[in-house]
């Protein structure tokens, strides 16, 4: 009975250290221990060779272990179960993808590109310049020499380590830079971020974008320019909207203009975003100052030219009819979402 004894707690030691190798080791222990042919019935037999008086403990002892070897056999189904699955997780090619979420692009990137591409159609091409610009090409060279009053009208960010350096208040300054290549005719509108020390509100930023166009060739004139922007405006607007010119200042041309579109929200006769007036001004413009043609070396005898200048915020707010132009910079995808299926 002691050398019974003995066996058990080896097989007990043997059933502790067995260890799930690959996916058949479950069944093989089954057989090995709990089989019809296994150990557990082996020693199970061995009963009749035990003294009747030690019988009742050897019972006990054997049943003990045979719950020790069916608890282990459990244990290893489950294991094996488990590992089956965790390896399907893993690896399942026939599972659809993750969605991606798909992004949007930012309203003031998709009027920007409608502005362009209505520009294309009439043969201006894109030309682009430098966010930090001398004081020439954003003022100077703008007939908007040092003390102008009318340097004023935009506040602007000096940079400190040289006094001739600024982050550009308009991008003017990029039609002085396509003058300066002395190439003619010139066709072009130029997209690009612009800063002024404003205080943020509803109305104004410290940074924003505008597209200014500039055509100079010979015999250009202000019916040019008129049917250029109305062309512009119905392009973006809708047929249906009328323009209107108003005089206006600008150093950089004579003469200088305001356009005004009429109110998109009550069509006229005047509500809050037209402030009653019916008419809602949409960009500045003018024939070229001849004073500009002779600073970049173009015979202001021979040829002529009209410029304008407007804000892509101010067109996106009045397209989408966006109230506070701070929402294009916050970044908040709650607005930004709604402009998903917006072309
Ligand atoms: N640069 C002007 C501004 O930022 C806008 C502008 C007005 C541009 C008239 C022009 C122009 O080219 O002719 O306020």
């Amino acid at each position: 009975m002691d050398n019974l004894l003995l066996k058990i707690d080896q097989y007990k030691t043997e059933i502790s250290n067995f260890i799930a190798s690959d996916g058949e080791t479950a069944e093989a222990f089954r057989i090995k221990y709990l089989g019809t042919k296994g150990l557990v019935k082996e020693l199970m037999g061995e009963m009749r060779n035990v003294a009747p008086e030690n019988k009742k403990s050897f019972g006990q002892v054997m049943n003990d272990f045979k719950v020790f070897a069916e608890a282990k056999y459990e244990a290893l189904k489950d294991a094996e179960s488990n590992n089956g699955k965790a390896a399907a997780d893993e690896l399942d090619l026939s599972l659809p993808a993750d969605p991606l979420p798909l992004g949007s692009r930012h309203p003031i990137s998709l009027v920007r590109n409608r502005m362009v591409s209505i520009f294309q159609r009439l043969g201006f091409a894109v030309a682009e310049g430098p966010e930090i610009e001398d004081d020439w090409h954003n003022f100077t060279a703008l007939n908007l020499p040092e003390n102008h009053p009318a340097r004023d009208m935009q506040d602007t960010f000096y940079i400190n380590q040289n006094p001739d350096w600024l982050l550009r208040t308009h991008t003017s300054s990029v039609q002085v830079r396509e003058m300066e290549k002395g190439k003619l005719p010139i066709r072009i509108i130029c997209p690009g971020r612009v800063y002024r020390n404003e205080t943020i509100s509803a109305r104004a930023h410290c940074f924003f974008h505008q597209v200014e166009g500039l055509y100079i060739a010979e015999n250009v004139s202000f019916a040019d320019l008129k049917q250029t922007l109305y062309f512009f405006v119905q392009e973006m607007f809708g047929k249906e909207v009328k323009i209107r010119f108003r005089p206006s200042y600008f150093p950089f041309t004579e003469p200088s203009a305001e356009m005004d579109i009429s109110c998109l929200i009550c069509g006229g006769p005047g509500c809050s975003v037209c402030k009653h007036t019916g008419w809602v001004e949409i960009l500045g413009c003018g024939m070229v100052h001849p004073n500009l043609l002779d600073n970049c070396g173009i015979d202001s005898n021979k040829y002529t030219g009209f410029a304008f200048g407007m804000g892509v915020e101010r067109i996106t707010m009045l397209k989408y009819q966006i109230k506070d132009l701070r929402l294009f910079s916050e970044n908040d995808v709650r607005f930004l979402k709604q402009f998903t299926s917006a072309v």
